[in-house]
């Protein structure tokens, strides 16, 4: 049996991976978030309860459950802190462990966000304003902050100083926010302080764990299209979601990552900017958004919405290494009379199969599409898979056979509790 499992979003993120997450680890010992930064929003409904988290793995609300922040993350301690709070506010009891590789985010990261975004003019990406490029870009670039140095004194005060020279330096002739060290250094050792009783060598303990047997999930965060290496260039963030990254973004070796649960939307949203072939717009696209409650769980931003796109997610399935999906938002296209399956595309004249590189003709394709009967009728109450209507299965099963992968998850409303689970994902 697999004691490792990966969720990961398969589309451009939003996809529900903080529902299944939850779901999954009820009986996990660890859940880890190996990417990313607050950057996500993670949506989880119990009990009449909604949390959106940023930068915890959604395992969280299982007491048993350890969490993991692994070294592949860039953390804003602020966000953090205030994150853990939140939680204990609310009765969570957390056992957190933070890497000591992890790297930070530091005030000057968010402002160099809007300072590249403003520069690239027809290339603007969209972000999120967190400033996780510019942090990546300083990792990457061997002058970041990690977290071992965040917690030492001398280190911190010293790579803290250096580093907001360059950044206002950077900043000099524009309206941002140039922070002086006076403004940084005494409120964020006091972050430092809180976290640095969570820090430790994550990749030891995780290593230590898998090879007792005990049970580990990595929540991936956005989704392949948004990957750094195989997403759509230059839309795309600033690390790996795919499967394929964790074992160097997490220090655990590569044959222990073959379980791999692809979370996938019964249509596809994207937020920012970039390619999206299959992006509808009018009526319908609007009944989906309201319905769904597409709006960005970290930046509000409505959702731009589109059909499900079967190249893109075979392109996804591939290159992350998914061994079975789960559907989510299924409930959502009951208010659609017929829905629309892309299955080819065409670009000049030639139909194609795979994801073209170049973002212009990704820009140019037209999808092909088989359309289908929609079920219009309620089925956020279904808790069997075969009671799903005739025409959802009929959708279900072509999505199942044309990706060559169990479903073996259909989420059919946002709570917890409106799950069909087919199979053990754990098998
Ligand atoms: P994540 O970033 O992949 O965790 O996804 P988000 O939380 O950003 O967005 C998913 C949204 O869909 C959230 O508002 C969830 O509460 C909601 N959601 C998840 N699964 C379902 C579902 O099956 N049906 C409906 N209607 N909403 C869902
Ligand atoms: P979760 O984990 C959807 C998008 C941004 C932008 C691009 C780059 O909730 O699925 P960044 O701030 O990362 O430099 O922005 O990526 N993006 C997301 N879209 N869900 C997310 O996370 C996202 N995280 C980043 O909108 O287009
Ligand atoms: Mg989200």
């Amino acid at each position: 049996m697999n004691k490792t499992l990966s969720i990961v979003g398969s589309q451009w993120g939003d996809e529900g991976k903080g529902k299944i997450t939850d779901i999954v680890c009820k009986d996990a010992d660890y859940v880890v978030r190996y990417q990313g930064g607050n950057n996500a929003g993670h949506t989880i409904e119990f009990d009449q309860k909604k949390y959106s988290l940023h930068i915890l793995p959604s395992g969280v609300f299982n007491p048993s459950t350890k969490i993991v922040i692994a070294n592949g993350m860039v953390v804003n301690p602020k966000k953090l802190v205030e994150e853990i709070n939140m939680l204990q506010s609310h009765g969570v009891s957390i056992s957190l462990y933070i890497s000591n590789r992890a790297a930070m985010i530091m005030p000057y990261h968010e402002e160099l966000d809007e300072y590249y975004e403003n520069l690239k003019l027809d290339f603007k990406v969209g972000t999120t304003r967190k400033g996780i490029g510019p942090a990546y870009m300083d990792k990457i670039n061997r002058s970041g902050i990690r977290m071992a140095e965040f917690c030492d004194k001398d280190i911190f005060a010293k790579k803290l100083s250096h580093n907001l020279e360059i950044s206002n330096n950077l900043l000099d002739d524009t309206k941002l926010t140039k922070y002086s060290f006076d403004q940084v250094h005494p409120e964020y050792e006091k972050y430092a302080e809180v976290l640095s009783q969570y820090m430790c060598d994550t990749s030891l303990l995780l290593d230590q764990a898998v090879k007792n047997g005990e049970k580990i999930v990595f929540e991936g965060a956005q989704g392949v299209m948004l990957d750094i290496e195989h997403g759509t260039y230059p839309f795309v963030t600033s690390s790996s979601p795919s499967s394929s990254s964790i074992p160097v973004n997490t220090g655990i070796g590569s044959h222990y990552i073959n379980n791999s649960l692809g979370i996938v939307k019964a249509y596809t949203s994207r937020v920012g900017e970039g390619p999206f072939p299959t992006q509808i717009e009018g009526d319908i696209a609007d009944l989906i958004r309201e319905t769904g409650r597409e709006y960005g769980t970290t930046t509000k931003r409505p959702r731009r919405i589109g059909w499900i796109d079967l190249v893109q997610l075979k392109y996804a399935a591939r290159v992350s290494g998914f061994t079975q999906i789960s559907i989510m938002l299924l409930d959502v296209l009951s208010v659609a009379k017929e829905i629309k399956v892309c299955i080819g595309y065409q670009l000049d004249g030639k139909e194609i199969y795979t994801i073209p590189p170049l973002e212009r003709d990704y820009q140019n394709v037209k999808p092909i599409y088989k359309t289908f009967t929609g079920w219009n009728t309620d089925i956020t109450n279904v808790l069997d898979y075969n009671s799903l209507p005739k025409e959802a299965l009929e959708y279900l099963e072509f999505i199942e056979a044309e990706l060559g992968l169990p479903i073996n998850i259909v989420s059919v409303g946002p709570d917890r509790l409106q799950t069909i689970i087919r199979n053990d994902i754990f098998q």
